[in-house]
């Protein structure tokens, strides 16, 4: 009677057990999936991942637009735009001139509508800044801004902004269009602020920075 009452809670317990383990193997394996922890609706996705899709968004559209935009209303269809073609112009002074914006100026009023949604934020920033606003600000980005643009390459980590932790990276800005240069060198706070500094088609003019913020900093940060 007791010899069969142990073996009944000895399988009792074995079963708990084999369920128990099977419950963790399956948690490690969904944590597994995506480089990031389990959640009840699915794996989750690592920072960098999200901020290198946000970012090749920003420079799909950012490209588009100065390639697509402001270069046709210089040339149109190959033809140079003398006679004013378009009739149109890429201009700081946009709204006083009737003109469009400038491509910096497209990509911050696209950030200010996106930072309404609360989720992240991203911005412009240089070296060569002729906005001050676009200056490197705070320890990660002064550092980030030096490392991306002697490299070339996009530069990530963590930072803690007023207790906020974010996940934070910034990628190289490309002049890929004829017109960023031409404006670049000829604009007169550039003349004066930056008289050696001459772009060619190609270089790290600055770099798009994007912040998430993440619920701590890592321990190893
Ligand atoms: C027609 C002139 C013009 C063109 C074209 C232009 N820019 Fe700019 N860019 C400016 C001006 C002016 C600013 C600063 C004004 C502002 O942001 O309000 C600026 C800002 C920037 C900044 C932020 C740092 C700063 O200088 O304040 C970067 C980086 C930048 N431009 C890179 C580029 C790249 C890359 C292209 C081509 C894809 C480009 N620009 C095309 C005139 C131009």
């Amino acid at each position: 009677m007791f010899k069969s009452w142990i073996r009944r809670f000895r399988a009792k317990t074995l079963a708990l057990l084999t369920l128990a383990i099977a419950i963790c193997f399956t948690a490690v394996a969904c944590s597994g999936g995506g480089g990031g922890t389990a959640t009840a609706t699915g794996p989750m996705i690592a920072p960098e991942l999200v901020a290198d899709y946000i970012h090749t968004t920003l420079a799909a559209d950012r490209t588009a637009y100065t390639r697509h935009v402001v270069n046709r209303t210089k040339t149109l269809e190959g033809k140079p735009n003398e006679e004013g073609v378009l009739g149109i112009e890429s201009t700081e002074g946009w709204q006083q001139t009737d003109g469009i914006p400038l491509p910096a100026q497209m990509f911050r009023l696209g950030s200010e509508i996106a930072s309404e949604s609360g989720d992240f934020t991203y911005s412009l920033v240089s070296s060569w800044n002729i906005n001050d606003n676009q200056a490197p600000k705070g320890e990660f980005e002064t550092a980030a801004v030096v490392e991306m643009e002697e490299t070339g390459e996009s530069v990530k980590g963590y930072q803690e902004v007023g207790g906020q932790a974010y996940y934070s990276a910034i990628y190289p800005d490309l002049a890929v269009a004829e017109a960023c240069v031409t404006c670049h060198n000829t604009h007169p706070i550039h003349l004066e602020r930056y008289p050696d500094k001459v772009f060619e088609m190609g270089d790290v003019m600055g770099g798009v920075v994007i912040n998430i913020p993440v619920d701590s900093m890592p321990a190893d940060a």
